[in-house]
């Protein structure tokens, strides 16, 4: 029995237990995955100053985030077709998050639906959107996710245009997997995850298939990406959506500080500081190195949240000492949900949340509102 015990175990089983190309296609960035590679490394090298004899007792991970009090301050990133990588895996994963009460974001690009996954949790999640062509489509997914109840929207804009993964081209990712031989041997050698995707009718991606007419090949997922992404989405889009939806709303993928401000004028109540985890734009800085200038751009007319590349409750601590006033994970989960689906993810909240405990402690910090730079040593 593998005992478990940082996010790279957990990283390990998902290869071993789910089929290649589901794998690959969460553990791969764009091109030369300079980027994705740089999230993780640029975080690493930030150190912090151990601090001593600070009265540790009492001290608490409690805070908010979009004003919802949270267990930590870190939420679970969109990530598409998770319910390949596990059963059910958006609604295994919205279960585990909401027990240890912090934030669920379903994609738009989920196995399971809105609705499924309203029907198995009882507190509201997030939903992030994609802006397709059909803009019909678009406002029946808002007003879809508010019938749901979701708690804030999450508008991806920095995938209107698929950054290439050579993975999935050789592998042929597709939702359900085209029945080859090569891919039939390799699922054999996954008894877990086949069984799990027995277990389930939920194959295909089901805020889509059913929902758009004249959608019916959703196989090739960058092929269908290309036909139905709006490559046209603007800061006018913005003002449509904030609109129709009425609720919270989060602009996610803001790497540059000129459009920081653009995001402080649409109004929208928060940022993410991303890069899609090196997806996209291979060449762009971590997020890590992007951060600050965010922050100090923004200021207080909003709150700036990020991802990219945290694997421990230590990348937590360094993107919120960097500015950040929460942190969504994306691998992590999804290679805690391919390894032990609902556990696997509740098991690496405990993880992140344990070594945040540690990391707060020794450097001096009693509450989430205490971590600034201070904590960090300067690199210059
Ligand atoms: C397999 C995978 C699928 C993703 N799908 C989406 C998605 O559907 N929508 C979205 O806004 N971001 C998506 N992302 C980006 C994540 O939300 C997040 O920005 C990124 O994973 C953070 O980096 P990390 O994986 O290093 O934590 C995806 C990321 C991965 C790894």
């Amino acid at each position: 029995m593998t005992v478990v015990t940082c996010i790279e175990d957990l990283r390990v089983l998902a290869q071993r237990r789910v089929p290649r190309m589901f794998y690959d296609y969460a553990d791969s960035g764009s091109w030369s995955e300079s980027t994705y590679r740089a999230n993780g490394a640029d975080l690493e090298a930030i150190k912090f100053r151990q601090r001593v004899a600070v009265d540790m007792d009492g001290r608490t991970l409690r805070t908010t985030m979009l004003g919802e009090p949270v267990a930590m301050p870190v939420a679970l990133a969109p990530v598409g077709l998770t319910g390949m990588q596990r059963g059910d895996g958006e609604i295994l994963a919205a279960r585990a998050a909401e027990k240890f009460g912090v934030p669920f974001t379903l994609s738009t690009m989920s196995i399971c639906s809105i609705e499924d996954v309203a029907a198995s949790v009882t507190k509201p999640f997030w939903f992030q959107l994609y802006v397709m062509r059909d803009r019909d489509f678009v406002g029946r997914l808002i007003d879809r996710a508010k019938a749901a109840r979701c708690s804030a929207l999450v508008l991806t804009l920095d995938l209107q245009i698929l950054g290439q993964r050579h993975k999935d081209l050789k592998n042929g990712l597709s939702t359900p997997p085209k029945l080859t031989l090569a891919n039939i041997a390799n699922m054999a050698t996954k008894p877990r995850w086949c069984w799990a995707m027995l277990q389930t009718r939920r194959r295909e991606f089901g805020n889509i298939v059913g929902h758009v007419a004249g959608i019916d090949d959703m196989s090739s997922l960058s092929e269908w990406t290309a036909r139905q992404f709006d490559p046209k989405l603007s800061w006018d889009d913005v003002a449509w959506i904030k609109d129709r939806w009425g609720g919270k709303l989060v602009l996610k993928g803001i790497m540059d500080a000129e459009d920081a401000h653009r995001a402080v004028a649409s109004g929208a109540d928060a940022l993410i500081v991303s890069n899609h985890g090196g997806r996209q734009l291979d060449g762009t800085p971590s997020t890590a190195a992007a951060l600050p200038a965010i922050v100090d751009a923004v200021g207080d007319r909003m709150t700036v949240l990020a991802d990219g590349g945290v694997r421990s409750g230590l990348d937590v601590a360094r993107m919120l000492a960097l500015g950040a006033k929460g942190v969504l994970i994306g691998r992590a989960w999804a290679y805690a949900l391919s390894a032990s689906g609902e556990a696997g993810v509740a098991h690496v909240l405990r993880l992140i949340e344990e070594e945040m405990r540690v990391a707060m402690a020794l450097t001096g910090c009693t509450r989430v509102r205490d971590i600034s730079r201070e904590m960090l040593v300067r690199s210059s």
